[in-house]
């Protein structure tokens, strides 16, 4: 089986979604957040201020290469991954992209109170959300293979979907 990985803004559920849909498939889940925080010993929020955000994107490219020779694997990637060509390619390489979408309103309601989201860590993060939401949204759409509405829902029937559409 191809992967299938798991695009999305955040607080789209990639992550909650990505355990469901390893677990219903007995099949291994690996969060690039994740690894990218093992890999380098440190929070992405540390990353972000020590190092920079074009180093965590450095590392973030690394990641993805390194697992884009996967397979049966359920993948899920950061919400500005997809914004990179290489990404992509490496990512459809043996895998199927999946678009977990949702409006505005809900994403930031999930995230407002979030600590672990550097990009939001600015004066004025609603402002910053919908501009960053309103620049990508177009991306996403154009990678994916298919989307999903996660507006509606739980995380199991979201998994279910995919699996259905699969
Ligand atoms: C980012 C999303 C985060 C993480 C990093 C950058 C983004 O992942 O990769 O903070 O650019 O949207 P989630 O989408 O899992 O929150």
């Amino acid at each position: 089986m191809k992967n299938i990985v798991l695009i999305g803004f955040m607080g789209a559920g990639k992550s909650a979604v990505g355990k469901l849909l390893s677990e219903k498939n007995k099949i291994p889940f690996i969060d690039t957040d994740k690894l990218i925080e093992k890999k380098e010993s440190k929070s992405i929020n540390d990353m972000f201020k020590e190092q920079g955000e074009p180093y965590f994107r450095k590392i973030e490219k690394e990641v993805i290469e390194e697992i884009s020779i996967k397979e049966d694997t359920i993948i899920s990637v950061g919400g500005g991954a997809v914004l990179d060509d290489d990404n992509v390619s490496n990512l459809k390489k043996n895998g199927l992209i999946v678009y977990l979408k949702a409006p505005f309103d809900i994403l930031y309601d999930r995230i407002k109170e979030s600590t672990s989201r550097p990009l939001l860590a600015v004066q004025k993060p609603e402002e910053e959300m919908q501009a960053l939401l309103e620049a990508r949204q177009m991306a996403y759409e154009s990678v994916a293979d298919f989307t999903v509405d996660v507006s509606k829902g739980t995380p199991e029937e979201i998994a279910q979907e995919i699996v259905e559409h699969i």
